[in-house]
């Protein structure tokens, strides 16, 4: 759908930055098979891994050697060339593998990536970002600049402490004040929304921020299985627990309420993104 708007057209495309304070909590396991899912449900998706530093969609997707987000950057080809066709109708934008000059991306490097999605986006409905852990700049910049943002936590003090702290952070430099929650690993007999209402505790103290509970996935050795097998695990066990609770995410997502501009319009990714980081340099000029 391409509403006409008074500036420009408006794709309905959202974008969804999947992320956490500690690592290892389970976001590309969170962002593969909700972008699955989301395939499975007659969507169009893109997966982005923006794990600059430490790529490894490719791995867990057995992906074939080609053109990868690195390449969009550095101008050897367009981002269209870069999108690799993953299993069930998945669409991957890899990165690269441990290349340390690719956390630190310059802001002629951030325009260019934005140029590149702004063009891929009326072809998509979601693009979903498997963002890195913590509080690296490139993390909150992702954060910053998506519609939605989905914390992935698990029952640990460290994981909850540094969830909260990312949420300080992103609220502290204006950049969000709404958040999803997904309490992952959940061990059978465990109640995720204890595990949620403690990270609402914990951020209680940070004036307006909300909150959303997402939904939980059960901790399940077929995320192992799956990744060793390089599929999504709502592709290879689509009965498996962990499958189910993706899918049910998934058609959650519907009801994700889009967000809105103070003028009462959706605001494209890029679009925020762009915003910000001229707020950003008039701040500082
Ligand atoms: N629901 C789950 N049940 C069982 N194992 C899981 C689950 N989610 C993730 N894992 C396992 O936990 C490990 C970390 O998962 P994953 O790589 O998805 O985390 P991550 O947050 O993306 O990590 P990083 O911060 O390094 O990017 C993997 O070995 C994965 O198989
Ligand atoms: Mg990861």
């Amino acid at each position: 759908m391409i509403e006409p708007t008074g500036r420009r057209a408006v794709t309905r495309t959202r974008a969804l930055a999947v992320t956490s304070g500690k690592g290892g909590v389970g976001k590309s396991t969170v962002a593969v098979n909700l972008a699955a899912a989301l395939v499975a449900r007659g969507e169009r998706v893109v997966l982005l891994d923006a794990d600059l530093s430490l790529a490894n969609l490719d791995v867990l997707l057995e992906l074939t050697p080609g053109m990868n987000l690195q390449d969009v950057l550095e101008g050897r080809c367009g981002l269209h060339d870069a999108v690799r066709h993953g299993p069930a109708g998945l669409r991957v934008v890899p990165a690269t593998q441990g290349n340390p000059r690719m956390s630190a991306l310059s802001e002629r490097e951030h325009a260019g990536l934005i140029q590149a999605f702004s063009d891929l986006g009326p072809e998509l409905d979601w693009l979903v970002i498997d963002t890195a852990a913590g509080m690296t700049p490139s993390t909150l910049q992702f954060c910053a600049a998506a519609q939605d943002v989905l914390i992935v936590v698990c029952d640990e003090p460290a994981s909850l402490a540094d969830a909260c702290a990312m949420v300080r952070v992103l609220k502290d430099t204006g950049r969000r004040s709404r958040f999803r929650v997904l309490v992952n690993m959940v061990a059978a007999g465990e109640d995720p929304r204890l595990t949620f209402q403690r990270m609402v505790d914990l951020t209680d103290a940070i004036a307006e921020v909300s909150l959303e509970y997402a939904g939980s996935v059960p901790y399940d050795r077929t995320v192992a299985t799956a990744a060793r097998e390089g599929q999504p695990a709502v592709v290879a066990h689509p009965d498996a627990p962990v499958a189910t609770a993706v899918t049910k995410l998934a058609r959650d997502t519907g009801r994700w309420p889009l967000s809105f501009t103070a003028s009462g319009q959706s605001e494209f990714f890029w679009e925020n993104k762009i915003h910000n980081e001229v707020m950003e340099r008039r701040a500082r000029t």
